[in-house]
């Protein structure tokens, strides 16, 4: 197994289940409340550790009491934080989702007031112990710092970059990255209309790099670096309970496969599965169990 590094952020998800969504101005009553630990990155390496990896993460925590539950948690999965920085006086970044009972889908409202994780921190991590290194597409200035970075060291690493949220310049990550995780999100705030148009169109962008495009329940695209597109339908899911985190479980699906030296037809196929396994149960745990039902 694969020790595996991410950056980015973890958050607290206060998260009401309703039955449907509620209208503008109305009040309803939660079937039922979840405070958990999110947010992208740690998301995704609750999952990898659960698939066996050693996993660790880089990011920023509040000194708050929040925090504490963050903590735990990853302590739970044996994450280890010790690159993680606390930032004192700040809080820890909040979501508060909506998640629709009838339907799976999750509505966010963000807080943040945390300052997010520098290059120069970063720079402190002894690299060459991992073999695979997770980035957000976030923080764009130090993220770019920190993927220079690594390029100038000579160390050899396997990178992927998760492109969710289409923010100003983020397209100058693109370049960096040999591997970028494409949300629909993304391409539809960029305007484009199939996951096809969004990989022709990243292409110009980033020439040489692994492209993978999901578009929710039309499947996964990838197109590879060098050969030809390929699409993986979307898997069944017989119930939605809860999609928040679906992609950054399809993410963890993709590197766990690809630090295990599976093809893309493999991986695409392990993730899709992985995301969909996810979908029909509400949080991260009991994931492992997919290793030996399809792994
Ligand atoms: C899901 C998630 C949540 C978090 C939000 C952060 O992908 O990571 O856990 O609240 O997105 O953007």
């Amino acid at each position: 197994m694969a020790k595996i590094l991410a950056v980015g952020i973890a958050t607290l998800d206060i998260i009401n289940e309703v039955d449907g969504y509620p209208q503008e101005d109305t009040e309803v009553r939660a079937l039922a409340q979840q405070v958990r630990r999110g947010g992208n990155a740690t998301n995704t390496l609750v999952v990898l550790a659960q698939l066996g990896h050693a996993c660790a993460w880089a990011g920023t925590l509040a000194d708050d009491a929040q925090a504490r539950l963050i903590r735990d948690e990853l302590a739970h999965y044996h994450i280890d934080t010790t690159a993680c920085q606390e930032i004192p006086g700040g809080s820890t970044p909040t979501s508060y989702v909506t998640l629709n009972r009838r339907n799976g889908s999750r509505t966010i409202v963000h807080y943040r007031n945390l300052s997010e994780y520098p290059c120069e921190r970063f720079r402190q991590i002894p690299l060459a112990d991992f073999q695979w290194l997770h980035l957000e597409g976030r923080n764009l200035e130090e993220t770019e710092k920190m993927l220079r970075y690594v390029a100038n060291s000579g160390i050899k690493i396997d990178i992927s970059l998760e492109i969710e949220k289409p923010r100003p310049g983020i397209e100058q990550l693109f370049p960096l990255s040999p591997l970028l995780l494409v949300s629909r999100h993304y391409a539809r705030a960029r305007g484009y209309s199939s996951a096809g148009e969004t990989l022709q169109q990243l292409r110009q962008l980033a020439p040489r790099a692994d492209l993978l495009c999901t578009w929710g329940e039309q499947g996964a695209w990838l197109a590879p670096a060098e050969g030809d597109l390929l699409h993986r339908p979307a898997e069944t899911v017989e119930q939605v309970v809860d999609t928040l985190g679906a992609g950054d479980t399809f993410n963890a699906g993709i590197i766990h496969a690809r630090s295990q030296g599976l093809d893309w037809n493999t991986s695409l196929d392990f993730a899709s599965r992985l995301a969909a396994y996810k979908c029909g149960r509400s949080g991260f745990a009991g994931l492992e169990a997919c290793l030996t039902s399809f792994g």
